[in-house]
């Protein structure tokens, strides 16, 4: 058998190489790994855990909060808060920003999560998932949530752990995108895959087609497009798929490519999208980016996008290169004629 990488290694030998990865910032990211094990083992029990059901409340974006949201919430802030290596973090499932108990050393970095992805899958047993992406705190005594507000480039590593048949950690610190296999014998996450590479072409498509009536017209060309198959302008038959968690939806992307698209619908015009910018789409933009594809609300790229408020939604249009760029054209196209 060939030599196994732990995350730990691999994290070490990326602070000493190319990356040059400070040590806080592996720590956090060991730590981040060990909360998602944690999380992992509840999501494995089920409803011997008593971690299914809704747990009656709501978040700060009015959304029904799920048992599961909760507890990966808890585990995150438990495990993260008394290492010393943040100042403060952000998470779908809390109001404003967590601070660092006092009676903790301060760090320099801010961390934000989306707990639990893909909650509607929970109860039915389907791929769930973490999020999380990394930010240095602005130089700078005290923290605040303007600290937070800061565009996805700055980002200095995010990743996600998908809770699917196995549990794999995917992860970027700028140098390429590598996973993760949770082995839970060891109790270790093992490097099984290192520059992951997303396809520029690709013949399947992600999107939830029940809000079609709902599209802007770029969005509608582009899909009636891959519906027209052979016979169309793209002269191919497409496949879809659409999972109802991001992260599923992204690691299916990575691993065979694919674009993944939850545009801005006409649903409520006001809202800019449904996924949020700050722990979703930059996180994910920036893995799918480190792994040759690409990540744009149809006219700017995400990663470029300056936040205005932590909870700030966004239309999301990212996988194999190619396609994203096609819909980028389509949107240009469509605003030209506006014009
Ligand atoms: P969350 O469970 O964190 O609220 O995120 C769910 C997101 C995303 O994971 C998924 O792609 C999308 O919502 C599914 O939305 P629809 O149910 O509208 O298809
Ligand atoms: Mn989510
Ligand atoms: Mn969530």
């Amino acid at each position: 058998m060939s030599k196994r990488i732990s995350l730990t290694q691999y994290l070490i030998e990326q602070q000493r190489g190319e990356a040059q990865i400070p040590s806080q910032l592996r720590l956090l990211i060991e730590v981040v790994a060990r909360a998602c094990k944690s999380i992992a083992i509840s999501v494995n029990k089920g409803a011997l855990g008593e971690v299914l059901g809704t747990a009656g409340s709501e978040n700060v974006q009015g959304e029904v909060q799920k048992k599961l949201d909760i507890i990966a919430n808890e585990v995150l802030i438990e495990a993260n808060e008394w290492g010393g290596h943040l100042a403060a973090m952000a998470s779908e499932e809390m109001e404003g920003i967590y601070l660092v108990p006092n009676r903790y050393p301060q760090g320099e970095y801010l961390l934000l999560f989306d707990p639990l992805d893909g909650s509607s899958n929970i109860d039915v047993n389907v791929s769930i998932g973490t999020i999380f992406s990394v930010l240095k705190k602005p130089e700078g005594s005290g923290v605040s949530e303007q600290d937070f507000l800061q565009a996805g480039a700055k980002q200095v590593a995010a990743g996600y752990c998908v809770y699917g048949p196995q549990t794999t950690l995917v992860l970027t610190v700028g140098d390429g995108v590598a996973m993760f296999t949770f082995d839970r014998e060891q109790g270790s996450f093992v490097l099984t895959q290192e520059n992951v590479r997303i396809p520029e072409d690709t013949k399947e498509f992600a999107i939830n087609m029940s809000n079609m009536r709902h599209w802007d017209a770029p969005i509608k060309r582009y899909v009636d497009e891959c519906l027209a198959g052979t016979t169309g302008p793209r002269g191919k038959d497409f496949n879809m798929r659409w999972i109802a968690s991001m992260v599923a939806d992204v690691h299916r992307i990575l691993t065979r490519g694919g674009i993944f698209m939850y545009p801005w619908d006409q649903r409520e015009p006001g809202k800019p999208g449904k996924l949020r910018l700050m722990y979703e789409a930059n996180p994910m933009g920036w893995i799918v980016e480190q792994a040759g594809g690409a990540a744009s609300n149809g006219h700017q790229r995400i990663l470029d996008i300056q936040p205005s408020q932590l909870y700030e939604r966004v239309s999301v249009i990212l996988g194999s290169k190619n396609e994203v760029e096609r819909i980028n054209a389509y949107h240009a196209a469509s605003a030209q004629q506006q014009r």
